[in-house]
């Protein structure tokens, strides 16, 4: 039987406008005749005293429809899913809001995704991955905020436990592998017992092979993106599910050390370089794969799909970066153009993963030039020589590769500050240009 408590003090947790959207939609739903529920991690999140403006509705009837009537109520964007009865709001102030209808989901194979009936709100619940994210609250007037846990959401919240609601849920969707180490490290619970010797059954399995590129990095990732996610990363090599990104990648103590410095590395980044916006997951994938070979790291970008973006900053990890780091700080002191050279090509992903393997080092007076050297980088690859090609052309020089080797060390004289206005850099020119004609 469903467990309803009456609730609306929590859903006022929400602000202002949105309670009183959701109110609006509560009545929108009694004059179409159907129950309308927020659902999901909003509920959850709520009842572990955290507002989320993720909101996910489910309709008890023809959600599409409801959808484009709110849709139409409040001139907001609609994208309609018809293949899984869902669909996507987006309100003129940005918030953003997922109507489905309720329904009861079925594998045709395991690993791929459900096709869906439409069904009550207990079913809608039991579909979901755990136990705290099966809590739904009504919305229609006189219910409104009435809590529905039906499968003891509620008592594993308080618990601070992850459950499935039956034993087949990672066979289902292997994706929720991914989903329980999330919640498990994001609000510092436990995966129950039984839910944990089913994940680890169905992780020993080949059931993650059989999802598709994108699905996958879109866990992965997601899983990266959370606040820590050090931690988890530890829980998945101890659940050996890093085979699933590789065969050959594991989580050695040297790597385990670059990924542990890599917020480090991020702090230090967010400070110095507060506009250099940096994407976060991708360097943790960097620091698992680094010392991947290249053959390595492109199987694993195949693996995950990844984006040409993607791709090209994920092959500017790996080993190379501690050719990178060795000529960086091995030898006495570089010029700055020296350093630029070194750098210039690397995203700035890259940049962050070469700080992590030296925070990682333990060797203070090296970590500080580094530092020093990409301060001094950051601000030199900004500098532009106020010669070009056509410059050259006009001092009479024929158009062909030496150009690109004089701006080359034109830029050099700059950044090292052998030269500093344009009139240098033209008797810089002059002076090769001598030293050409003399050949
Ligand atoms: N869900 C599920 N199985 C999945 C994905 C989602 O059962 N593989 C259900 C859960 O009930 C979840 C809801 O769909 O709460 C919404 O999914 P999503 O937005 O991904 O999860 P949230 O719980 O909102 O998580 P987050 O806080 O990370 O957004």
């Amino acid at each position: 039987m469903a467990k309803l408590t009456h609730r609306p003090a929590l859903l006022e947790r929400l602000p202002a406008r949105v309670v009183r959207l959701l109110r609006e939609i509560g009545r929108l739903g009694d004059e179409r005749g159907c129950r309308v529920y927020v659902v999901g991690g909003v509920v959850r999140d709520l009842l572990l005293g955290h507002a989320t403006l993720d909101l996910d509705l489910s309709v008890e009837g023809d959600g599409i429809a409801f959808a484009r009537a709110v849709a139409d109520r409040y001139r907001t964007g609609l994208a309609v899913f018809e293949r899984f009865a869902t669909a996507r709001l987006v309100f003129p102030d940005g918030l953003k809001m997922d109507i489905a209808t309720t329904r009861r989901e079925s594998y045709a194979q395991p690993a791929l995704l459900p096709t869906v009936e439409s069904a009550s709100i207990e079913e809608d619940l039991y579909r979901r991955d755990f136990t705290i994210n099966a809590l739904a609250m009504q919305l229609n007037p006189g219910q409104f905020g009435r809590l529905l846990d039906v499968y003891g959401g509620r008592r594993d919240l308080r618990a601070r436990t992850i459950r499935v609601l039956h034993a087949g849920s990672f066979q289902d969707d292997p994706t929720r592998i991914f989903r329980a180490i999330r919640f498990e490290q994001r609000f510092g619970f436990r995966l129950e017992r039984e839910t944990l010797r089913l994940l680890a059954q169905a992780a020993a399995t080949n059931l993650i092979q059989q999802l598709s590129g994108p699905r996958l990095q879109n866990e992965i990732l997601l899983l990266f993106a959370e606040q820590d996610p050090v931690r988890a990363i530890a829980r998945l090599a101890q659940l050996n599910l890093f085979r699933f990104l590789h065969r050959r990648l594991s989580y050695p103590t040297s790597v385990r050390r670059v990924v542990t410095a890599v917020p480090r590395a991020f702090a230090w980044w967010a400070r110095r370089f507060p506009d250099a916006v940096i994407d976060r997951p991708i360097v943790y994938v960097m620091a698992l794969s680094s010392e991947s070979s290249p053959a390595v790291i492109a199987a694993i970008i195949k693996r995950l799909a990844c984006s040409r973006e993607q791709a090209t900053k994920m092959s500017a990890g790996g080993k190379q970066v501690d050719r990178i780091l060795k000529r960086l700080t091995d030898r006495g002191a570089l010029r700055p153009s020296q350093v630029y050279r070194l750098l210039a090509d690397l995203p700035d992903e890259a940049l962050v993963l070469l700080l992590a393997k030296q925070v990682s080092r333990q060797q203070g007076t090296r970590l500080n030039l580094l530092r020093r050297y990409l301060v001094a980088y950051m601000t030199n690859r900004t500098i532009k020589t106020s010669l070009m090609g056509r410059d050259l052309q006009a001092m009479g020089l024929k158009p062909g590769p030496q150009y690109k080797t004089i701006l080359g060390k034109l830029l050099d004289a700059r950044i090292d500050g052998v030269v500093t206005s344009e009139a240098e850099e033209r008797a810089f020119v002059q002076k090769r240009l001598g030293v050409l004609g003399d050949c």
